[in-house]
């Protein structure tokens, strides 16, 4: 061997010791500062902390470690921000590293493995949903061209509660079938549920299974936590997951074939007139930047179905329970609605700039009663820091909107129900003002918040004007029960059952 090659030779070990040398402290564990947190246990990691109220549990440790904490489900990380500073950092300035979902059996098995908005990863897919909800399903135009259907449904429901006056009424069926019928008009084309015999389902039937769903898709499944022992389905989650989506996806068959049906028959002259059959033409555009497949139509549309049902009526009903606690304020309400609108009239869309102590009863019970008091989870794409601590690519992250509304730092007397704290305050409920986040924020924000405030305030200005509340005689405001379900909603765990009094002139309510 010559010099110069053993030179070469001599050269080419260094580089390689050199490189083994660098991957290997490349490939050491770094040591990350992560946020505080309990200790893990090994393979269950804090699930044991999680009660049968999650949103609870957190928020009870938050009380502990603070406004980030890190905790452990199973394998995954998972950080939680409590504080209006996280909020900010979570749906705002990093908004974009958050904008994921993580998987989960929900997504895979409820939503056409994650064809629909509310699971689909962050990507393109996503991003044109979105463009396809602000542009054509929740546009101003559409919103205001749909208010007729609003009108109509709320009136239905007027004349409902009319006709059962003095009766004791399960007041969250009359709201499920008003939000139900506006929405399936908006969505469906028409009410789909009518009790009519050729009805693919009943409306009984159908609440059941978005009650069903909406539980589905909150619920903690350990299978999620712990991918070996998911075959397990140890909680038998993943079974009623199948067995729901199977239900939804014989409806949905249903709705997509006769909307082709009507497509086909008007030819040139056929015109959209609700949301699935502006699904179907845009299934059909092949300049879609993303193809939208069969479906894909019907993941967005169980999306619209179930996101604008049961969170309005929800809402609704824990105003109604909490001003049953408290009646005086029943009595505030009725004066602006009798000094504003007048005894001879509904209220309309229009009326409600004119009504700030109804919306404050609506936000203080979005503030108290959030439908989903963690936000639905999201997935960072990428490691980052956040106030100094490390977090990892793919950990789960939680906003608990339920802990940042009972701040007694940011509200006075946080557990109390009191509309008053908002009248003379400018007040957002829209994702810019990180104190009251019912609709969450940034890039994930809910998409069909218009409608949702449009459909709350609405119905809940006209039970105040329409009718005089009270609980059933066997009850007093003690027996009330407040407890909540956590699911993908957080409805009230026993249904409230009220008396209704008409409390306008009677030919008021010849709808
Ligand atoms: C009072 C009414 C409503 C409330 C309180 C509400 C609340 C929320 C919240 C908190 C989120 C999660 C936001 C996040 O991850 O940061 C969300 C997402 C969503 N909401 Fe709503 N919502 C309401 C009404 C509606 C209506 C009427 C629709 C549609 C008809 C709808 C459709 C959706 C969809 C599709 C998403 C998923 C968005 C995404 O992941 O990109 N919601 N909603």
């Amino acid at each position: 061997m010559d010099s110069i090659s053993s030179t070469y030779y001599a050269l080419a070990w260094l580089a390689t010791v050199a490189l083994l040398l660098l991957s290997l402290r490349l490939r050491r564990p770094r040591h990350l500062n992560r946020p505080p947190g309990p200790k893990p246990w090994p393979i269950i990691g804090n699930l044991n902390l999680m009660g049968s109220h999650p949103h609870r549990s957190i928020h009870d440790l938050a009380q502990k470690y603070g406004e980030i904490m890190q905790l452990k489900f199973g394998s995954h990380n998972v950080v939680v921000g409590s504080s209006v500073e996280m909020a900010k950092v979570f749906l705002k300035t990093q908004d974009a590293n958050f904008a994921c979902r993580p998987k989960t059996a929900a997504g895979k098995y409820t939503t056409y493995n994650y064809s629909n908005i509310t699971w689909s990863p962050y990507g393109p897919y996503w991003r044109q949903a979105r463009k396809i909800c602000l542009m054509e399903l929740f546009s101003v135009k559409r919103l205001e061209s749909f208010e007729y259907i609003r009108v109509e449904e709320r009136n239905s429901m007027l004349k409902t509660i009319f006709e059962s006056s003095g009766k004791e009424l399960p007041l969250k069926d009359v709201l499920s079938t008003v939000s139900l019928n506006v929405i399936s008009r908006m969505v469906l084309g028409k009410r789909y549920l009518d009790k009519s015999e050729n009805s693919v389902v009943s409306p009984d039937e159908f609440k059941k299974m978005l009650d069903e769903l909406f539980l589905l898709n909150g619920v903690f499944n350990i299978g999620d936590s712990i991918p070996w022992i998911d075959f397990l389905d140890l909680q038998g989650y993943v079974k009623r997951m199948k067995a729901i989506s199977k239900k939804f996806d014989r409806f949905l068959e249903h709705v997509l074939d006769e909307h082709n049906v009507r497509r086909t028959k008007e030819g040139e002259k056929f015109v959209a007139t609700d949301m699935v059959d502006l699904l179907l033409q845009l299934a059909d555009d092949p300049n879609l930047d993303v193809k939208l497949e069969r479906h894909g139509v019907k993941a967005f549309t169980q999306d619209l179905l179930a996101g604008g049902t049961e969170s309005t009526a929800v809402t609704v009903e824990w105003a109604i329970s909490e001003m049953l606690k408290k009646p005086e304020i029943f009595e505030k309400a009725t004066e602006e609605l009798d000094r504003v609108i007048g005894k001879n009239r509904w209220v309309q869309e229009k009326d409600m700039p004119n009504l700030p102590y109804i919306a404050a009863i609506a936000v203080e019970a979005m503030r108290l009663h959030p439908v989903a008091p963690i936000l639905v989870p999201r997935r960072t794409r990428e490691d980052c820091k956040v106030a100094g601590y490390d977090i990892t690519e793919g950990t789960r992250v939680f906003v608990s909107v339920w802990t940042i509304g009972r701040d007694p730092k940011l509200w006075d007397k946080p557990e109390e129900f009191c509309p008053e704290r908002f009248i003379g305050k400018e007040v957002d409920v829209k994702g810019h003002d990180f104190k009251l986040l019912p609709f969450g924020a940034g890039r994930r924000m809910c998409p069909g918040y218009n409608l949702g405030l449009k459909v709350v305030e609405g119905t809940l200005a006209n039970l105040l004007h329409g009718f005089d509340w009270k609980l059933p005689n066997t009850m007093t405001k003690d027996d009330l029960n407040m407890e909540e379900i956590f699911g993908l909603s957080t409805p009230k765990k026993i249904p409230l059952l009220t008396v209704a009094r008409p409390r306008l002139p009677l030919e008021m309510y010849r709808l």
